[in-house]
Protein backbone atom coordinates (compact mmCIF):
# COMPACT_ATOMS: atom_id res chain seq x y z
CA UNK A 1 0.00 0.00 0.00
CA UNK A 2 1.35 3.19 -0.98
CA UNK A 3 1.11 6.15 0.72
CA UNK A 4 -1.87 8.03 -1.67
CA UNK A 5 -3.50 4.58 -0.83
CA UNK A 6 -3.55 4.78 2.56
CA UNK A 7 -5.52 7.81 2.19
CA UNK A 8 -8.07 6.61 -0.36
CA UNK A 9 -11.30 5.01 1.25
CA UNK A 10 -11.06 1.94 2.82
CA UNK A 11 -11.80 -1.33 0.62
CA UNK A 12 -14.36 -3.98 1.24
CA UNK A 13 -13.56 -7.55 0.85
CA UNK A 14 -16.06 -10.20 -0.17
CA UNK A 15 -16.05 -11.72 2.55
CA UNK A 16 -15.99 -10.05 5.66
CA UNK A 17 -14.34 -12.29 8.65
CA UNK A 18 -14.41 -11.58 12.29
CA UNK A 19 -10.42 -11.83 13.17
CA UNK A 20 -8.40 -11.95 16.64
CA UNK A 21 -4.95 -11.20 16.36
CA UNK A 22 -3.30 -12.06 19.77
CA UNK A 23 -0.46 -10.23 20.00
CA UNK A 24 -2.10 -7.68 18.41
CA UNK A 25 -0.79 -4.69 19.65
CA UNK A 26 3.29 -5.43 18.85
CA UNK A 27 4.81 -4.61 15.99
CA UNK A 28 4.10 -7.37 13.58
CA UNK A 29 -0.12 -7.87 14.85
CA UNK A 30 -0.48 -4.30 14.92
CA UNK A 31 -0.33 -3.01 11.64
CA UNK A 32 -1.32 -6.83 10.30
CA UNK A 33 -4.48 -5.65 12.18
CA UNK A 34 -4.86 -2.29 10.67
CA UNK A 35 -4.05 -3.66 7.09
CA UNK A 36 -6.69 -6.44 8.00
CA UNK A 37 -9.25 -3.69 9.19
CA UNK A 38 -8.72 -1.33 5.54
CA UNK A 39 -9.55 -4.46 3.37
CA UNK A 40 -12.72 -4.31 5.09
CA UNK A 41 -12.53 -7.35 7.84
CA UNK A 42 -13.51 -6.68 11.57
CA UNK A 43 -10.21 -6.95 13.80
CA UNK A 44 -9.80 -7.24 17.65
CA UNK A 45 -6.68 -6.86 19.28
CA UNK A 46 -6.36 -9.24 22.18
CA UNK A 47 -2.86 -8.24 23.46
CA UNK A 48 -1.83 -8.21 27.67
CA UNK A 49 0.04 -5.31 27.38
CA UNK A 50 -3.10 -2.99 28.72
CA UNK A 51 -1.04 0.16 28.45
CA UNK A 52 -0.55 -0.51 24.85
CA UNK A 53 -4.26 -0.95 24.34
CA UNK A 54 -5.11 2.36 25.54
CA UNK A 55 -2.83 4.10 23.36
CA UNK A 56 -4.60 2.09 20.63
CA UNK A 57 -7.47 2.79 21.52
CA UNK A 58 -6.85 6.67 21.76
CA UNK A 59 -5.78 6.68 18.10
CA UNK A 60 -2.23 6.64 18.37
CA UNK A 61 0.40 4.55 17.56
CA UNK A 62 2.70 3.29 20.43
CA UNK A 63 5.13 2.60 18.23
CA UNK A 64 6.54 4.41 14.58
CA UNK A 65 4.86 2.56 11.12
CA UNK A 66 4.68 4.20 7.84
CA UNK A 67 1.12 4.90 6.47
CA UNK A 68 -0.11 3.80 10.43
CA UNK A 69 -1.19 6.80 11.51
CA UNK A 70 -3.87 7.27 8.70
CA UNK A 71 -5.30 4.15 8.86
CA UNK A 72 -5.06 3.71 12.88
CA UNK A 73 -7.74 6.02 13.22
CA UNK A 74 -9.90 5.62 10.26
CA UNK A 75 -10.14 1.70 11.71
CA UNK A 76 -11.53 3.22 15.31
CA UNK A 77 -13.94 5.38 13.21
CA UNK A 78 -15.31 2.57 11.06
CA UNK A 79 -15.53 0.43 14.25
CA UNK A 80 -13.71 -2.28 12.51
CA UNK A 81 -10.63 -2.01 14.88
CA UNK A 82 -11.24 -3.34 18.77
CA UNK A 83 -8.95 -3.98 21.64
CA UNK A 84 -9.44 -6.50 24.37
CA UNK A 85 -6.82 -8.41 27.07
CA UNK A 86 -9.75 -11.18 27.08
CA UNK A 87 -9.06 -14.62 25.62
CA UNK A 88 -12.85 -14.85 26.10
CA UNK A 89 -13.22 -13.03 22.84
CA UNK A 90 -11.63 -15.65 20.86
CA UNK A 91 -15.15 -17.87 20.38
CA UNK A 92 -16.53 -15.46 18.53
CA UNK A 93 -14.13 -15.02 15.74
CA UNK A 94 -13.76 -16.87 12.56
CA UNK A 95 -9.84 -16.66 12.05
CA UNK A 96 -7.29 -16.36 15.24
CA UNK A 97 -4.20 -14.99 14.59
CA UNK A 98 -0.89 -15.26 16.86
CA UNK A 99 1.66 -12.89 16.75
CA UNK A 100 3.74 -12.86 20.16
CA UNK A 101 7.11 -12.64 20.72
CA UNK A 102 9.19 -16.00 20.25
CA UNK A 103 12.66 -15.59 22.18
CA UNK A 104 15.41 -17.77 22.44
CA UNK A 105 16.09 -18.02 26.13
CA UNK A 106 19.16 -17.21 28.54
CA UNK A 107 21.16 -20.07 26.56
CA UNK A 108 20.12 -19.30 23.07
CA UNK A 109 17.61 -21.98 22.77
CA UNK A 110 14.29 -21.60 21.48
CA UNK A 111 11.64 -20.94 24.86
CA UNK A 112 8.21 -22.29 23.45
CA UNK A 113 7.07 -21.88 27.10
CA UNK A 114 5.06 -18.65 26.36
CA UNK A 115 3.98 -19.96 23.13
CA UNK A 116 2.42 -22.78 24.80
CA UNK A 117 0.91 -21.12 27.62
CA UNK A 118 -0.53 -19.03 24.89
CA UNK A 119 -1.72 -22.24 23.30
CA UNK A 120 -3.82 -23.49 26.70
CA UNK A 121 -5.57 -20.06 26.80
CA UNK A 122 -6.47 -20.16 23.31
CA UNK A 123 -7.62 -24.05 23.64
CA UNK A 124 -10.42 -22.82 26.17
CA UNK A 125 -12.21 -20.07 23.80
CA UNK A 126 -11.76 -21.97 20.14
CA UNK A 127 -15.13 -23.63 18.58
CA UNK A 128 -15.56 -25.83 15.42
CA UNK A 129 -14.21 -24.70 12.13
CA UNK A 130 -12.45 -21.51 13.08
CA UNK A 131 -8.98 -21.14 11.30
CA UNK A 132 -6.10 -20.70 13.63
CA UNK A 133 -2.76 -19.02 11.73
CA UNK A 134 0.38 -18.97 13.65
CA UNK A 135 2.22 -15.92 12.18
CA UNK A 136 5.03 -15.32 14.59
CA UNK A 137 8.25 -16.89 14.03
CA UNK A 138 8.37 -20.61 15.25
CA UNK A 139 10.93 -23.35 15.40
CA UNK A 140 10.55 -26.13 13.14
CA UNK A 141 8.06 -28.76 13.83
CA UNK A 142 5.82 -26.72 16.21
CA UNK A 143 3.59 -26.13 13.47
CA UNK A 144 3.21 -29.82 13.14
CA UNK A 145 2.76 -30.05 17.00
CA UNK A 146 0.10 -28.03 17.75
CA UNK A 147 -1.92 -29.66 14.65
CA UNK A 148 -1.19 -32.94 16.84
CA UNK A 149 -2.11 -31.33 20.20
CA UNK A 150 -5.41 -29.62 18.44
CA UNK A 151 -6.50 -33.19 17.14
CA UNK A 152 -5.83 -35.12 20.31
CA UNK A 153 -8.34 -32.40 22.08
CA UNK A 154 -11.05 -33.09 18.96
CA UNK A 155 -10.80 -29.46 18.92
CA UNK A 156 -12.07 -29.31 15.32
CA UNK A 157 -9.88 -26.07 14.21
CA UNK A 158 -7.76 -25.78 11.00
CA UNK A 159 -4.13 -25.07 11.72
CA UNK A 160 -1.72 -22.99 9.50
CA UNK A 161 1.46 -21.47 9.68
CA UNK A 162 1.99 -18.05 7.50
CA UNK A 163 5.62 -16.55 8.35
CA UNK A 164 5.77 -12.31 8.15
CA UNK A 165 8.34 -11.39 6.67
CA UNK A 166 7.92 -7.63 6.68
CA UNK A 167 10.53 -5.49 7.63
CA UNK A 168 9.55 -3.80 10.60
CA UNK A 169 8.36 -0.26 10.10
CA UNK A 170 7.22 -1.35 6.44
CA UNK A 171 4.62 -3.48 7.31
CA UNK A 172 1.88 -1.57 5.66
CA UNK A 173 3.84 -1.13 2.37
CA UNK A 174 5.31 -4.39 2.25
CA UNK A 175 1.73 -6.58 3.41
CA UNK A 176 0.12 -5.74 0.07
CA UNK A 177 3.59 -6.06 -2.04
CA UNK A 178 5.23 -9.51 -1.00
CA UNK A 179 3.61 -12.41 -1.90
CA UNK A 180 2.42 -14.70 1.07
CA UNK A 181 4.24 -18.16 2.21
CA UNK A 182 1.17 -20.18 3.54
CA UNK A 183 0.72 -23.44 4.80
CA UNK A 184 -1.19 -26.06 6.84
CA UNK A 185 -1.67 -29.18 8.43
CA UNK A 186 -4.32 -30.38 6.40
CA UNK A 187 -4.80 -29.18 2.93
CA UNK A 188 -7.95 -27.26 4.29
CA UNK A 189 -6.08 -25.34 6.22
CA UNK A 190 -3.69 -24.27 4.03
CA UNK A 191 -6.28 -23.56 1.12
CA UNK A 192 -8.06 -21.39 3.97
CA UNK A 193 -5.05 -19.65 5.15
CA UNK A 194 -3.90 -18.64 0.93
CA UNK A 195 -7.67 -17.51 0.53
CA UNK A 196 -7.69 -15.49 3.46
CA UNK A 197 -4.12 -13.63 2.83
CA UNK A 198 -5.21 -13.79 -0.76
CA UNK A 199 -7.69 -10.43 0.12
CA UNK A 200 -4.21 -8.86 0.07
CA UNK A 201 -3.25 -9.07 -3.45
CA UNK A 202 -0.26 -10.71 -3.74
CA UNK A 203 0.77 -14.16 -4.90
CA UNK A 204 0.25 -16.82 -2.43
CA UNK A 205 2.95 -19.43 -2.66
CA UNK A 206 2.12 -22.58 -0.70
CA UNK A 207 4.52 -24.78 1.40
CA UNK A 208 4.40 -27.79 3.99
CA UNK A 209 4.38 -26.59 7.48
CA UNK A 210 8.22 -27.65 8.17
CA UNK A 211 9.48 -25.66 4.85
CA UNK A 212 7.67 -22.93 5.96
CA UNK A 213 9.21 -22.44 9.57
CA UNK A 214 12.43 -23.63 7.69
CA UNK A 215 11.99 -20.91 5.01
CA UNK A 216 11.61 -17.94 7.49
CA UNK A 217 14.16 -19.32 9.47
CA UNK A 218 16.45 -19.52 6.34
CA UNK A 219 15.46 -15.56 5.68
CA UNK A 220 16.59 -14.01 8.96
CA UNK A 221 19.95 -16.38 9.07
CA UNK A 222 20.77 -15.58 5.86
CA UNK A 223 21.05 -11.86 6.19
CA UNK A 224 22.17 -12.17 9.06
CA UNK A 225 25.23 -14.43 7.93
CA UNK A 226 25.39 -11.60 5.10
CA UNK A 227 25.92 -8.95 7.38
CA UNK A 228 28.78 -10.91 9.48
CA UNK A 229 30.43 -10.98 6.05
CA UNK A 230 30.84 -7.38 5.68
CA UNK A 231 31.57 -6.82 9.30
CA UNK A 232 34.63 -9.37 8.96
CA UNK A 233 35.62 -7.20 5.62
CA UNK A 234 35.34 -4.16 7.29
CA UNK A 235 37.17 -5.25 10.26
CA UNK A 236 39.93 -6.73 7.99
CA UNK A 237 40.25 -3.44 6.30
CA UNK A 238 40.67 -1.50 9.05
CA UNK A 239 43.95 -3.87 10.26
CA UNK A 240 45.23 -2.68 7.09
CA UNK A 241 44.50 0.91 7.54
CA UNK A 242 42.09 0.83 4.63
CA UNK A 243 39.00 2.72 3.79
CA UNK A 244 36.27 -0.13 3.72
CA UNK A 245 33.63 2.32 1.98
CA UNK A 246 36.06 3.13 -0.90
CA UNK A 247 36.78 -0.67 -1.55
CA UNK A 248 32.95 -1.31 -0.91
CA UNK A 249 32.25 1.10 -3.46
CA UNK A 250 34.85 0.15 -6.20
CA UNK A 251 33.93 -3.36 -5.95
CA UNK A 252 30.27 -3.24 -6.34
CA UNK A 253 29.88 -0.52 -8.97
CA UNK A 254 27.97 -1.82 -11.90
CA UNK A 255 29.83 -5.34 -10.81
CA UNK A 256 26.44 -7.08 -10.80
CA UNK A 257 27.89 -10.51 -9.20
CA UNK A 258 28.58 -8.42 -5.70
CA UNK A 259 24.72 -6.94 -6.08
CA UNK A 260 24.20 -8.78 -2.64
CA UNK A 261 27.26 -7.54 -0.90
CA UNK A 262 25.75 -5.51 2.52
CA UNK A 263 27.06 -3.02 3.93
CA UNK A 264 29.18 -2.82 7.42
CA UNK A 265 27.27 -1.58 10.51
CA UNK A 266 25.31 -3.17 13.55
CA UNK A 267 23.23 -6.31 12.41
CA UNK A 268 20.86 -5.90 15.94
CA UNK A 269 17.14 -5.78 17.10
CA UNK A 270 14.74 -8.45 17.97
CA UNK A 271 15.13 -10.86 15.04
CA UNK A 272 17.99 -11.86 13.16
CA UNK A 273 20.57 -13.45 15.82
CA UNK A 274 17.60 -14.90 17.96
CA UNK A 275 16.20 -16.23 14.54
CA UNK A 276 20.21 -17.45 13.58
CA UNK A 277 20.34 -18.83 17.21
CA UNK A 278 16.79 -20.81 16.47
CA UNK A 279 18.01 -22.81 13.13
CA UNK A 280 21.34 -23.29 15.57
CA UNK A 281 20.09 -24.93 18.56
CA UNK A 282 17.56 -27.57 17.09
CA UNK A 283 20.16 -28.52 14.48
CA UNK A 284 22.56 -29.94 17.41
CA UNK A 285 23.96 -26.37 16.88
CA UNK A 286 25.82 -27.56 13.44
CA UNK A 287 24.65 -24.55 11.93
CA UNK A 288 28.71 -23.01 12.35
CA UNK A 289 28.10 -20.28 9.83
CA UNK A 290 25.42 -18.64 12.17
CA UNK A 291 27.19 -19.19 15.44
CA UNK A 292 30.28 -17.73 13.68
CA UNK A 293 28.18 -14.53 12.05
CA UNK A 294 27.50 -13.99 15.80
CA UNK A 295 30.73 -14.16 17.04
CA UNK A 296 31.67 -11.25 14.32
CA UNK A 297 28.28 -9.34 14.63
CA UNK A 298 28.43 -9.04 18.63
CA UNK A 299 32.37 -8.44 18.69
CA UNK A 300 31.84 -5.22 16.57
CA UNK A 301 31.08 -2.96 19.13
CA UNK A 302 34.22 -4.38 21.33
CA UNK A 303 36.21 -4.20 17.96
CA UNK A 304 35.75 -0.29 17.41
CA UNK A 305 36.58 0.43 21.12
CA UNK A 306 39.94 -1.56 21.18
CA UNK A 307 40.68 0.24 17.80
CA UNK A 308 39.78 3.63 19.51
CA UNK A 309 42.20 2.84 21.99
CA UNK A 310 44.93 1.89 19.63
CA UNK A 311 45.14 5.93 18.83
CA UNK A 312 43.49 7.62 22.24
CA UNK A 313 43.58 7.57 25.74
CA UNK A 314 39.90 6.77 26.36
CA UNK A 315 39.98 7.16 30.26
CA UNK A 316 39.69 11.05 29.91
CA UNK A 317 37.77 11.56 26.79
CA UNK A 318 33.52 11.89 26.48
CA UNK A 319 32.40 9.39 23.83
CA UNK A 320 28.81 9.56 22.07
CA UNK A 321 26.99 7.50 20.52
CA UNK A 322 24.91 9.05 18.02
CA UNK A 323 21.54 6.90 17.58
CA UNK A 324 20.23 3.94 20.39
CA UNK A 325 17.20 2.21 17.62
CA UNK A 326 18.15 -1.13 16.41
CA UNK A 327 18.19 0.72 12.80
CA UNK A 328 18.02 3.61 11.03
CA UNK A 329 14.99 5.84 11.49
CA UNK A 330 13.47 3.68 14.04
CA UNK A 331 12.52 3.86 17.14
CA UNK A 332 12.67 0.29 19.04
CA UNK A 333 16.05 0.11 20.90
CA UNK A 334 15.13 -3.88 20.92
CA UNK A 335 18.38 -5.54 21.07
CA UNK A 336 20.28 -2.23 19.67
CA UNK A 337 24.11 -3.09 19.69
CA UNK A 338 24.33 0.45 20.88
CA UNK A 339 23.66 -0.28 24.32
CA UNK A 340 26.53 -3.22 23.56
CA UNK A 341 28.88 -0.34 22.74
CA UNK A 342 27.97 1.92 25.24
CA UNK A 343 28.11 -0.66 27.74
CA UNK A 344 31.95 -1.50 26.66
CA UNK A 345 32.60 2.28 26.58
CA UNK A 346 31.57 2.95 29.99
CA UNK A 347 34.09 0.68 30.97
CA UNK A 348 36.88 2.22 29.13
CA UNK A 349 35.98 6.26 28.94
CA UNK A 350 35.12 9.06 31.05
CA UNK A 351 31.53 9.57 30.27
CA UNK A 352 29.50 7.77 27.39
CA UNK A 353 26.90 10.06 25.95
CA UNK A 354 23.81 8.72 24.18
CA UNK A 355 21.17 10.84 21.27
CA UNK A 356 18.66 9.68 19.74
CA UNK A 357 15.59 11.65 17.84
CA UNK A 358 13.16 8.27 17.94
CA UNK A 359 13.71 7.06 21.24
CA UNK A 360 12.50 8.77 25.07
CA UNK A 361 14.89 7.80 27.24
CA UNK A 362 15.54 10.29 30.76
CA UNK A 363 19.64 9.14 30.14
CA UNK A 364 19.97 10.84 26.82
CA UNK A 365 20.89 14.19 25.74
CA UNK A 366 19.97 16.34 22.26
CA UNK A 367 22.40 16.19 19.49
CA UNK A 368 23.53 19.64 20.48
CA UNK A 369 24.77 18.50 23.73
CA UNK A 370 26.37 15.75 21.94
CA UNK A 371 28.00 17.51 19.68
CA UNK A 372 28.78 20.35 22.10
CA UNK A 373 30.63 18.20 24.93
CA UNK A 374 32.36 15.18 23.56
CA UNK A 375 35.84 14.34 22.09
CA UNK A 376 34.62 11.43 19.89
CA UNK A 377 31.46 10.47 18.20
CA UNK A 378 30.20 6.97 17.12
CA UNK A 379 27.58 6.23 14.73
CA UNK A 380 24.96 3.51 16.56
CA UNK A 381 22.62 4.34 14.14
CA UNK A 382 22.06 5.27 10.39
CA UNK A 383 18.86 8.06 11.14
CA UNK A 384 18.69 10.31 8.63
CA UNK A 385 18.86 13.26 10.95
CA UNK A 386 23.10 12.41 11.14
CA UNK A 387 23.20 12.53 7.10
CA UNK A 388 25.83 14.93 6.55
CA UNK A 389 26.17 16.02 10.02
CA UNK A 390 28.74 18.52 10.82
CA UNK A 391 31.55 18.11 13.05
CA UNK A 392 35.50 18.62 13.82
CA UNK A 393 35.39 15.93 16.42
CA UNK A 394 36.45 12.17 14.91
CA UNK A 395 33.85 10.73 14.06
CA UNK A 396 33.67 6.48 13.93
CA UNK A 397 31.09 5.40 11.16
CA UNK A 398 30.89 2.12 10.17
CA UNK A 399 28.48 1.93 8.60
CA UNK A 400 29.87 4.49 6.39
CA UNK A 401 26.43 6.25 5.98
CA UNK A 402 27.51 9.93 6.83
CA UNK A 403 29.09 10.70 3.49
CA UNK A 404 26.64 9.30 1.51
CA UNK A 405 25.09 11.21 -0.35
CA UNK A 406 21.84 8.87 -1.39
CA UNK A 407 18.84 8.50 0.47
N1 LIG B 1 9.37 -7.25 14.52
C1 LIG B 1 9.45 -7.65 13.26
O1 LIG B 1 9.78 -6.89 12.34
C2 LIG B 1 9.11 -9.07 12.88
C3 LIG B 1 9.09 -9.43 11.53
C4 LIG B 1 8.75 -10.73 11.19
C5 LIG B 1 8.45 -11.66 12.17
N2 LIG B 1 8.51 -11.28 13.49
C6 LIG B 1 8.15 -12.29 14.51
O2 LIG B 1 6.85 -11.93 14.97
C7 LIG B 1 6.70 -12.26 16.36
C8 LIG B 1 6.31 -11.02 17.14
O3 LIG B 1 7.34 -10.05 17.04
P1 LIG B 1 7.08 -8.53 17.45
O4 LIG B 1 8.30 -7.78 17.05
O5 LIG B 1 5.74 -8.09 16.96
O6 LIG B 1 7.03 -8.65 19.03
P2 LIG B 1 6.39 -7.55 20.03
O7 LIG B 1 7.03 -7.78 21.33
O8 LIG B 1 6.44 -6.20 19.40
O9 LIG B 1 4.85 -7.98 20.09
C9 LIG B 1 4.40 -9.10 20.78
C10 LIG B 1 3.11 -8.72 21.49
O10 LIG B 1 2.60 -9.90 22.11
C11 LIG B 1 2.04 -9.51 23.35
N3 LIG B 1 1.95 -10.70 24.20
C12 LIG B 1 2.96 -11.36 24.82
N4 LIG B 1 2.47 -12.40 25.51
C13 LIG B 1 1.12 -12.40 25.31
C14 LIG B 1 0.06 -13.22 25.76
N5 LIG B 1 0.29 -14.27 26.56
N6 LIG B 1 -1.19 -12.92 25.37
C15 LIG B 1 -1.44 -11.85 24.56
N7 LIG B 1 -0.47 -11.03 24.13
C16 LIG B 1 0.79 -11.31 24.49
C17 LIG B 1 2.98 -8.44 23.87
O11 LIG B 1 2.35 -7.64 24.86
C18 LIG B 1 3.29 -7.67 22.59
O12 LIG B 1 2.37 -6.61 22.39
C19 LIG B 1 8.03 -12.87 16.76
O13 LIG B 1 7.94 -14.27 16.59
C20 LIG B 1 9.01 -12.30 15.75
O14 LIG B 1 10.14 -13.12 15.58
C21 LIG B 1 8.81 -10.01 13.86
Amino acid sequence: MNEQAAQAETTQVQHPLNVAIIGGAGHVGLPFGLALCDCGHTVTLVDLNQSQLDIIRAGQMPFSEINADQLLPRALETGRLHCSTDFADLSTQDVIIVTIGTPVDEYLDPSLRAFDQVMEEVFQHTRPGQLLIIRSTVFPGVTERLGRLIAERNLQIDVSYCPERIAQGRALLELTQLPQLVSGCTEQACQRAADFFSDFGQEIIELSTVEAELGKLFTNSYRYINFSISNQFYMLAQRYDADFDRIYHAITYRYPRMNGFARAGFAGGPCLLKDTMQLASFNHNLLTLGQTAMAVNEGLPGFIVERLKKDHDLTGLTVEILGMAFKGNCDDPRSSLSYKLRKVLTLECRRVLCTDPFINSPDFVSLETILDESDILILGACHDDYRGVQTTKPLIDVFGFTARQEP
